[in-house]
């Protein structure tokens, strides 16, 4: 029997360097801290750790702003901190990627302090740079809207008397990847880590890395996308023809290594666009598929994304899932703080067929930690969100401040829950509800949402049905019950208010909530969930 590459039935888990473990007591976690939890992780039956950006930045977006794409950031460690981080998930058998920014540096990168220093220095053409609209210049090239889609891309720099494209905020300018020697310098970073053996990659806002080359204005068509609301429709600046191509150039970089290195896309999207990502399996492996992260609790909506997914990526291809990360709220408050709720989407997000991927302290139930706005540090929040009108802001359902989701790690029920030494203060506040909240009373507690997840991710691991198999849906079910079968593996969960009955049964593998398997019926109340073997192996 041939194995089927890694990536094709991992699980990830996301860690936030930042907010993982402070291992010298600055408040602030760091590489060190990581590898002293990998054993966490490793218990908790991850396969694949994705690491947030550690590398040399002025942490104005923390981390999402590079300053060297070589060099571990002071506060987080060393380069050797890096390799050993390697080395130590490797020993304790799993995969590590690393988080790629290629769109665009922190403008105190020193490519970009020379870039602007005028319109003939040598790396004058590494950013995006165009002259302005209008009699002086003064007016931005044309309508691109940056990532928050009230501000304009376009940021004017008096020096070059040019405006810069900045995707996301003004400090982080765009790479000109039409550039032959950017698209060098960059390969040649990625062939850096590749060298040092991590496994692959996640991609930053992979899909906006090649805008139309002539700057033609999107057009404008108002509408609310994921969440968000949009002004235009981004067809020149974001899943364009280029990129897909770029997503080849660099798998072939990634080819050029022994075993399976993975490319994960940050992109965003109708699943039937962003399959283009992956090409003929010469492209991206993965792509983020965000769906979930605005889902309705409601089996209706889940059948029919799951089905979405399921069609446009079909093996070996994978769709992709996620409930939560580091932008996004956290799950448990989209269900109005219901446990129970987080519970049963914990049974969806581990056996739909796809790689999962957990944010640290969704397997613990953390939730979004309630912060004063005014003291954001989320550079969004303070900038770009500060200025949304209260009516627009009032739609989005969304956190508006992204440290809500970004709190400490909470470890056990001691002074700063573990993260941080004692009378220490962390760079951000712990969540209060840490002294119930934690991973060392939870790993106690037989019920807790952190033995679901073990227990999730150890079936998943004996079960070669849901690593591999494929997914049917099942029709007929009572109007709130979400069904699918993975071969021999049955999944059902009641999103409703009422108990529902179906007509499956077999042995309970997993079960969350209330559920009664009886023969020939099972019986499931609100909000549970039940993972059941439908057929049971001959004995020999
Ligand atoms: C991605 C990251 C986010 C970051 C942004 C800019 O969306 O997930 O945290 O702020 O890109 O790099
Ligand atoms: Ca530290």
């Amino acid at each position: 029997m041939s194995e089927s590459p890694w990536w094709q039935s991992t699980t990830i888990y996301q860690v936030y360097p930042r907010s993982y473990q402070d291992s010298n007591g600055d408040g602030i976690g760091d590489l060190p801290g990581i590898i002293g939890r990998l054993d966490h992780i490793q218990d908790l039956g991850i396969e694949t750790v994705w690491v947030s950006p550690f590398f040399a930045s002025p942490q104005l977006d923390f981390g999402y702003d590079v300053t060297d794409y070589e060099a571990v950031a002071q506060e987080y460690g060393t380069l050797d901190d890096a390799v050993r981080l390697i080395d130590e998930v490797h020993a304790r058998g799993m995969r590590v990627m690393f988080d790629l920014v290629l769109n665009h540096t922190s403008d105190q990168h020193p490519w970009f302090q020379r870039s602007r220093s005028s319109r003939t220095n040598p790396k004058a053409d590494w950013y995006i740079w165009a002259d302005g609209r209008g009699k002086h210049g003064r007016r931005p090239p044309n309508n691109w809207k940056s990532a928050m889609e009230f501000t304009s891309a376009w940021q004017y720099s008096p020096i070059r008397k040019q405006w810069y494209m900045c995707s996301f905020l003004p400090f982080q300018p765009d790479l000109n990847w039409r550039n032959p020697e950017v698209k060098e310098a960059m390969f040649n970073s990625v062939r850096f880590w590749l060298d040092k053996g991590v496994d692959g990659f996640r991609l930053d806002i992979f899909g906006q890395i090649m805008k139309d080359a002539a700057l033609t204005n999107n057009p404008v068509r108002p509408r609310v996308y994921n969440g968000f609301p949009r002004m235009t429709e981004r067809v020149h600046t974001e899943n364009t023809a280029d990129n897909v191509q770029l997503a080849k150039d660099l798998r072939a970089v990634c080819d050029e290594y022994p075993g399976d290195r993975v490319l994960l896309g940050e992109v965003f999207g109708p699943p039937s666009v962003l399959r283009s990502f992956l090409g003929d399996d010469d492209g991206l492996q993965l792509v983020f598929l965000f769906d979930f992260l605005t889902y309705k609790y409601d089996a209706e909506w889940f059948a029919r994304t799951i089905a979405e997914f399921d069609r446009n990526f079909p093996a070996p291809q994978q769709p992709t899932y996620v409930l939560e990360n580091h932008d996004r709220s956290r799950t448990i408050d989209r269900v109005g703080g219901d446990p129970a709720k987080a519970r049963v989407l914990a049974v969806i997000l581990l056996t739909v067929r796809g790689v999962p991927t957990i944010y640290m302290g969704q397997e613990i139930g953390m939730s979004n930690t309630p912060l004063r706005f005014k003291d954001a540090l989320d550079p969004i929040a303070s900038s770009v969100f500060r200025r949304v009108p209260q009516f627009v802001a009032d739609r989005m359902s969304e956190r508006l401040n992204r440290d809500e989701m970004r709190t400490p790690m909470q470890w056990d029920s001691s002074a700063n829950a573990g993260f941080s030494p004692a009378g220490v203060q962390p760079w951000l506040p712990v969540n209060p509800d840490y002294v119930r909240v934690n991973v060392a009373d939870e790993a106690a507690q037989p019920g807790s949402i952190l033995n679901l997840y073990r227990q999730l991710l150890r079936v998943r691991r004996e079960h070669q049905s849901l690593r591999t198999g494929s997914l049917a849906l099942l029709g007929a079910l009572p109007p709130d019950v979400l069904g699918y079968r993975r071969n021999d593996i049955l999944v059902l969960a009641n999103l409703g208010e009422q108990p529902a009955v179906v007509r499956y049964t077999g042995e309970v593998l997993v079960e969350t909530g209330q559920v009664a398997v009886g023969s020939g019926r099972t019986t499931l109340f609100p909000d549970s969930a039940v993972v059941l073997r439908t057929v049971v192996p001959r004995m020999a």
